[in-house]
């Protein structure tokens, strides 16, 4: 196959709303010796994708300045340095920016398979969320079976990710919605059980739910107010897990609560962790969640597409907050194939 020299992407042209995302021509990246360079069938649309558009979350150095943290797709180039993966393989893979364009480049280490079963469109909805709580809650905060999480933002990216993670090793999800459509939802995920935070105290259920003990690990996306609710709702020796501040970035905390419930608070962005760190996440859901992701009767995450020249549509529906599951951006070879 030949490679063409330039390729069509999507770029931020100015930091503002979904109307500064713009389709230009780029040069197509070129592929290291420990990398391969895939052409792009379908980019997942994520939270961090919306906060650099806004210009509050700048690419690292070294990174692609164009949107787009997963993709799926075929390789078509290996580096020199490069086992294990062949041209024409069908892939998903993390990215460190740049996924809205027809070529991205990758570390090897940060590739998977698609697994059986998943259509291109369906696994470029995985590495984003898939990878940020496999490090965070998986190997950070060292979920094993028999724990119960308490998953906030469950119907969206991130939360319907921990639920499915949480499920498939052996622990219990509870998922905080805001309505009768995402508790079913997260539901539909493995959740055992719902709290409607609009509706419901959600400290107070979580112990409800929990015969008072409190939730072993909690991941949260809201902060703000949030926080202090999810000390409330931990048992002792909890771990609670912050990857967003949408609610609010900082917090009111019983400094005291922490202390007398042995709690761990943690918190992690995914964008900047070295390929080392990206490796060993990639194969740590190589070996513990792709046999479940490809069994039959896994429920994949719910997916609204759009064409990637309607990116900045992508984006308003992530702002208005009704999707379930995850929005994807599906390129001219992801119809194709
Ligand atoms: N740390 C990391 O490495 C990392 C990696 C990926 C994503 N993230 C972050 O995680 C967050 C969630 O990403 P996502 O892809 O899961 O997004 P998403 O698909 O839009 O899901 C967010 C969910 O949270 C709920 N929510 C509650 N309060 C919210 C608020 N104030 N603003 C927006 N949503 C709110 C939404 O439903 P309701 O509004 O109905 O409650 C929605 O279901 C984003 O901020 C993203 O930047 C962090």
């Amino acid at each position: 196959m030949t490679i063409p020299t330039t390729m069509q992407a999507v770029a931020i042209t100015r930091p503002g709303g979904p109307e500064v995302l713009a389709r230009q021509d780029w040069q197509t990246p070129p592929c290291g010796d420990d990398e391969v360079l895939i052409r792009v069938a379908a980019a997942g649309v994520n939270g961090p994708d919306l906060a650099q558009r806004r210009g509050h979350y700048d690419p690292p150095p070294g990174a692609s300045p164009l949107p787009g943290l997963e993709v799926s797709g075929e390789i078509v180039v290996t580096g020199a340095a490069v086992s294990g993966w062949a041209i024409g393989d069908r892939v998903m893979a993390l990215v460190n920016g740049g996924g809205y364009a027809d070529y991205v480049a990758v570390a090897a280490g940060q590739v998977l398979p698609v697994p059986d079963g998943w259509t291109l469109t369906q696994a470029a909805a995985l590495p984003e969320t898939w990878f940020t709580v496999t490090q965070t809650l998986v190997m950070r905060a060292g979920l094993v079976p028999g724990m119960t999480v308490l998953v906030h933002g469950a119907a969206g990216g991130i939360g319907g990710a921990a639920i499915q993670i949480a499920t498939i090793l052996g622990a219990r999800a509870i998922g905080v919605i805001s309505s009768a459509a995402k508790a079913d939802y997260a539901r539909r995920l493995g959740a055992f059980a719902t709290i409607d935070y609009t509706t419901e105290d959600v400290a107070a259920r979580a112990l409800e739910l929990t015969d008072g003990r409190g939730v072993d690990r909690v991941l949260d996306i809201i902060g703000g107010d949030m926080a202090e609710k999810n000390i409330t709702a931990s048992a002792r020796g909890g771990h609670i897990v912050q990857v967003s501040t949408l609610d609010g970035a900082s917090a009111n905390l019983s400094l005291r609560a922490i202390m007398a419930k042995q709690l761990t608070l943690s918190g992690s962005t995914l964008r900047p962790q070295t390929p080392a760190t990206k490796a060993a996440i990639a194969a740590r859901i190589r070996t513990d969640l792709l046999p479940a992701l490809a069994s039959p009767g896994f429920v994949k995450p719910t997916i609204t597409t759009f064409d990637i020249d309607h990116a900045a549509d992508a984006h308003r529906a992530m702002e208005a907050r009704t999707h379930l599951g995850k929005i994807v951006l599906v390129t001219e070879y992801d119809v194709g194939h």
